[in-house]
């Protein structure tokens, strides 16, 4: 058993930010940030919430399904950057939908949320809590940047995807998922200070913190491992693959990884150019515009696979 993907939608801040404003703030070219990164361009919410974001990109996965919100049984949103700690972003989007029959909540596996999220809905239909999920990778991550620091601040970008799935008892789905919360140091944000009272603290809240070499090897090492693994769960070889829908990090972690699997650079549609990483709503982002420009057709085999901060990886095989 597994899932249908029956509609996909996105929607990111209207302030488009290119690498050549950035370096008017901080010591940094847009060569730099081209060569080493492959992003040129980001958008950064300049007041649009992520509850906004999530709730347009919903909107449009639901038109492109046919589908009204009530129908929806499961709502999954992955994100590490939420308007607030609670209500969680899943049950604030399902107030804003009207998806009164859903059960929502969150999960904050950083890059790889929507990967975890898929798995999380699959287990869901293999036990009869759903039928229908409205899956959603969201960020507003630049509220969580430090606009100073050159290494991590061109990296980053805002935005929303969602997908509607529902449970197919005839399709199949195999996944590889993992995490090493001993390597969790390499990119981290810590949540806000002890403070209560016993104890004093006027530290101010923590920023993005990464050691990106560090993230950079456990990517080209851990991603290619993850999509082999679910390769052969699923009794395919990377030749057999479609189309690779992959996080969009970095460019260079993609072409590498496409070196390690022996597949052309043709078969890893690339959105970091203009989109920047957008942690949990890259491959959701990703996934929608291969929808609506055809690139991505019924019955092709295809790889999803997220990774980040946890650290965490996750990949999908499956048939869309
Ligand atoms: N512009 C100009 N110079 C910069 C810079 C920027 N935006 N950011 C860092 N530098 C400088 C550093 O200060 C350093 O200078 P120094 O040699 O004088 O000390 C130099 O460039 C090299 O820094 P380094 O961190 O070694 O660069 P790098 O080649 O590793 O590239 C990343 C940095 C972040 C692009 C790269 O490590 C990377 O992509 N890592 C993966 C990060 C990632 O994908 N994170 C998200 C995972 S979900």
């Amino acid at each position: 058993m597994g899932f249908r993907i029956i509609g996909t939608g996105r929607s990111v801040p209207q302030r488009a930010v290119s690498n050549d404003e950035i370096a008017k703030f901080v010591d940094t070219s847009d060569e730099w940030i081209s060569q080493r990164t492959g992003i040129k361009n980001r958008y950064i919410s300049v007041g649009e919430t992520l509850n906004q974001l999530s709730a347009q990109a919903s909107e449009k996965a639901m038109e492109m399904a046919g589908v009204t919100a009530d129908s929806i049984d499961l709502i999954i949103v992955g994100t590490l950057s939420p308007d607030r700690i609670i209500p969680s972003a899943a049950c604030e989007l399902q107030a804003a939908i009207g998806a009164k029959n859903a059960v929502a909540f969150d999960i904050n596996a950083a890059c790889s949320g929507f990967l975890f999220a898929l798995q999380i809905a699959n287990g869901f239909f293999a036990t009869g809590g759903a039928k229908r999920a409205l899956l959603v990778g969201a960020e507003v991550l630049s509220k969580m940047t430090d606009w100073t620091d050159r290494g991590t601040c061109v990296l980053f970008g805002d935005g929303a995807g969602a997908c509607i799935v529902d449970y197919d008892k005839d399709a199949t789905v195999t996944f590889s998922s993992g995490s090493d919360g001993t390597k969790g140091d390499a990119l981290c944000i810590d949540n806000r200070p002890l403070n209560n009272l016993f104890i004093k603290n006027e530290a101010p809240l923590d920023h993005t913190h990464m050691d990106g070499q560090e993230v950079f090897k456990f990517a080209v090492k851990t991603v290619p491992r993850a999509i082999e693994d679910a390769m052969m769960k699923a009794g395919i070889k990377a030749e057999d693959v479609d189309v690779f829908l992959l996080h969009q990090a970095n460019l260079r972690i993609i072409e590498s990884v496409a070196k390690r699997l022996k597949r052309p650079m043709e078969l890893f549609p690339l959105i970091m150019s203009e989109f920047g990483n957008m942690s949990a709503a890259c491959v959701p982002v990703l996934l929608d515009i291969q929808v609506r420009n055809g690139t991505l057709q019924r019955g092709m085999q295809t790889v999803m696979a997220g990774f980040g901060a946890g650290l965490t990886w996750s990949a999908a095989v499956f048939v869309y």
